[in-house]
């Protein structure tokens, strides 16, 4: 039976996809939820019978969507989430090491060349001027980790909960059995360490200390019922069809598919970050007779506060916290939520409907699937600038050049996004090296048509250290590789 990949709201009990979820990875249609991660890249040797032997003898770790729901039930149950959770992606390098016919690759171009190749050009015009661009993301390959610059042919994901030294131990010794099975084979190029951060009410936060992994497209009944019960759909509607995310896997059975994977490594400058909100905030103070907080400053620049509030929305005593039920409806001009904020910047929620006259269903097929983890020390005012910490950004989507690609070059690096005085994303906009950002615009008065504008630049304090463009094949086509 064929699958129809238009549905949204899925039941993961639903009879017609049980074989296509004892498939599908885990971690692609829900978070896997787990508090510590290694992302282990690997590097496969010459030999491809040997490879393909490694990769299904690995495939019989990896978490089904199946499996997934299952461990779910039993953490619900149980209130303990102690299964390890596995994930395998393989890169255009590691197919080719696989010695995989080429009919049966993934197709996307970006996935075909690899993050490095910067000559590669996509078409990321929305419409009219489909002129491509290479370089999109305005990528630096000197400023990435060395290791980055290998050969990644895949990476693996252990994750786990649990007491932190012995889910390091478990972990640790994972990568330990792996790199020993690859002996004679191939190598472990480099591994990530990721971990959840938290604040007092225990949301999930990054370095900067916004409350992360808010707003995420939703496929699955249980997950949007959890959506309803925390805000509502009337303003904002989180559901995503399955072809957000999910590809046929042209190497598995008619019941098989896979997702593609943007991963890269973006350091944060948090000391960097909070002076320059405070001298934002002290700026936008002069002369009101009001004193503006650098934590109100930062809000303008993410477009949330650090709780989660959005700060769009305001009812009679104070911000409200919808959630996500919010939109821009009454705010086309960006006077309570800047138009450069990074939430709005990345989903515009309506905005190119107004300015475009373009169809609301050619915005929302922009989404992103955001699946990233914190690194580095969980120090949330260091006393230096650039200190090792960071996220693992790690986004999941059906074609990298149409949303992932789109997303990053032509709204968040885009200063004429969403029109000629916007300027750039203040938290992830990247320039080319030798370009100098445009001022963006900052109003005084929250909502004031009337307030006065400042022009104040803000942006730099995210830094690209290298990554890659992966496929997260089928386990229908992982666990029958010839050997
Ligand atoms: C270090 C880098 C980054 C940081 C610190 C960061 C931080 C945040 C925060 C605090 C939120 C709001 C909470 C939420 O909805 O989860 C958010 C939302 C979001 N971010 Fe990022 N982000 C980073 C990189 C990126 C990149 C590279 C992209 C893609 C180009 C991206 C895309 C998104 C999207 C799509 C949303 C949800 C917007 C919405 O639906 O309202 N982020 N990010």
């Amino acid at each position: 039976m064929s699958v129809n990949l238009n549905q949204t709201n899925i039941d993961l009990d639903d009879p017609n996809f049980q074989t296509v979820f004892a498939n599908l990875q885990g971690n692609i249609l829900k978070g896997h939820g787990r508090d510590y991660a290694r992302h282990v890249f690997f590097c496969l040797g010459q030999d491809e019978v040997a490879n393909r032997r490694w990769v299904r003898q690995m495939s019989e770790k990896v978490t089904s969507m199946l499996e997934q729901g299952r461990q779910h039930q039993a953490f619900k149950q149980f209130g303990k989430q102690d299964h390890l959770f596995v994930n395998l992606m393989l890169s255009a390098t590691g197919y080719r090491k696989l010695g995989i016919p080429r009919e049966q690759w993934p197709d996307d171009s970006a996935f075909l060349a690899g993050m490095k190749d910067l000559d590669q050009s996509y078409d990321t015009s929305p419409r009219g001027n489909h002129k491509p661009t290479a370089n999109p993301l305005n990528d630096d390959l000197s400023q990435w980790e060395p290791a980055f610059s290998q050969d990644m042919d895949g990476m693996l994901i252990f994750a786990l909960s649990g007491q932190s030294d012995d889910v390091e131990k478990t972990l640790n010794d994972l990568v330990r059995e792996m790199k020993d099975s690859l002996n004679g084979i191939g190598h472990i190029v480099v591994v990530q360490h990721g971990h959840v951060m938290r604040n007092d009410k225990q949301q999930v936060i990054e370095h900067f200390g916004f409350t992360d992994g808010v707003s995420n497209p939703k496929f699955l009944f249980s997950e949007l019922t959890e959506e309803f019960r925390n805000g509502g759909y009337r303003n904002n509607d989180p559901s995503a069809p399955l072809n957000l995310v999910m590809v046929p896997d042209p190497g598995g059975d008619h019941a098989s598919f896979g997702t593609y994977v943007v991963y890269r490594k973006l350091q944060q400058n948090i000391k960097g970050f909070w002076q320059r909100a405070d001298m934002l905030a002290n700026t936008l103070s002069e002369n009101t007779g009001r004193t503006i907080s650098a934590k109100y400053a930062g809000a303008l620049c993410v477009g949330r506060f650090q709780d989660g509030t959005p700060i769009s929305e305001q009812s009679g005593d104070g911000w409200t916290n919808l959630f996500n039920n919010f939109n821009f409806n009454d705010d086309a001009g960006g006077l309570k939520c800047p138009l450069h904020a990074h939430v709005r910047k990345t989903n515009p929620r309506g905005d190119t409907v107004r300015q475009f006259n373009s169809p609301p269903t050619i915005e929302r097929s922009r989404r992103i699937v955001r699946r990233g983890i914190s690194f580095g020390e969980a120090e949330l005012q260091p006393s230096q600038e650039w200190t090792e910490a960071g996220l693992l950004f790690l986004s999941f989507q059906a074609s990298i050049v149409d949303q992932f690609i789109f997303m990053q070059h032509t709204w968040c690096n885009n200063e004429d996004f969403l029109h000629g005085d916007v300027g750039l994303d203040p938290l992830v906009g990247q320039l080319k090296e030798n370009e100098s950002p445009k001022p963006q615009s900052w109003s005084k008065g929250w909502g004031s048509p009337t307030a006065e504008q400042v022009s104040f630049s803000f942006s730099g304090f995210v830094r690209m250290k290298g990554g890659e463009y992966f496929f997260m094949p089928s386990l229908h086509f992982l666990k029958n590789l010839p050997v």
